[in-house]
């Protein structure tokens, strides 16, 4: 087995134990490991939601080739303990808080609209049949991961539309929770969306801007977020 996954095995393992009394709302099973992972309420300020202390696992372990592995995992395990502030600050976190914003700013540039680029799908209008269908494809084409995920392993097949937070039923642009914490983007557009997703959950590489596959999985979400929304769509 190689190296990362073991690191994934480790992460998955950390994750389903933070999780052992909270009602899951996410089922994600990757080769051969299954998981349970919960969304908090957005809205409960009860601190992190267990989705950003996944998120900020997930980041101490990308840390950690930068920093050394084990400060990455005591890093990790404090947060996951509910002990991050005290434990944290105690151990002079200054400097590993300032490489965490380079790191945050540096992922930012590959999921973020580069400049000069006009997206060829709308956000506000219809879409059209063909480029739905095509996005809808890629929805279940675990080709697209490193990890054997498709979009729809974690976000529903047939229309279940699950895995979403209550953000979703906000027209694009909006506010979302994984791409504020783990990116520092304070709202994101469907194809800067679709982006995160292929960088965090899918770890893969970003899609190319203006590609065919982002620009097709791109208005395809639009249309599946008027339908989580509960307005009308084209689906
Ligand atoms: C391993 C699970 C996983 C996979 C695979 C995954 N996502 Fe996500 N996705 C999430 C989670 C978790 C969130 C919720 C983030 C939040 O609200 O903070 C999310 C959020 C989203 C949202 C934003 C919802 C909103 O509030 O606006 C979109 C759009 C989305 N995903 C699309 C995709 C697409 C497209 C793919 C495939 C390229 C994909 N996701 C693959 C886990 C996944």
């Amino acid at each position: 087995m190689s190296h990362d996954n073991d690191k994934r095995h480790r992460l998955l393992g950390r994750l389903g134990r933070q999780l052992a009394c909270t009602a899951p709302v996410l089922v994600l099973a990757a080769a051969g490991v299954s998981l349970q992972a919960t969304m908090e309420n957005e809205s409960s300020d009860s601190g992190p939601s267990t989705l950003s202390l996944f998120l900020s696992s997930a980041h101490a372990e990308a840390q950690g080739e930068v920093e050394g592995e084990a400060q990455a995992e005591a890093e990790a395990e404090a947060q996951s303990e509910g002990e991050a502030e005290g434990e944290a600050e105690g151990e002079g976190e200054g400097e590993a808080e300032g490489e965490a914003e380079a790191a945050k700013a540096d992922s930012r540039e590959a999921v973020k609209r580069p400049e000069g680029y006009t997206p060829v799908y709308s956000e506000d209008g219809a879409n059209d049949a063909s480029l739905l269908a095509q996005g809808e494809a890629l929805y279940y084409d675990d080709s697209l991961s490193s990890n054997g995920l498709a979009c729809a392993s974690c976000h529903g097949s047939d229309g279940e539309d699950v895995g979403y937070q209550a953000t979703f039923e906000q027209p694009f642009p909006h506010r979302v929770a994984m791409a504020d914490s783990r990116f520092g983007m304070p709202e994101v557009h469907a194809d800067e969306m679709v982006q995160v997703c292929m960088v965090a959950p899918m770890e893969a590489e970003p899609l190319g801007w203006g590609s065919e596959a982002l620009t097709s999985l791109a208005a395809y979400m639009v249309e599946v977020q008027r339908r989580f929304a509960g307005e009308s769509h084209d689906l």
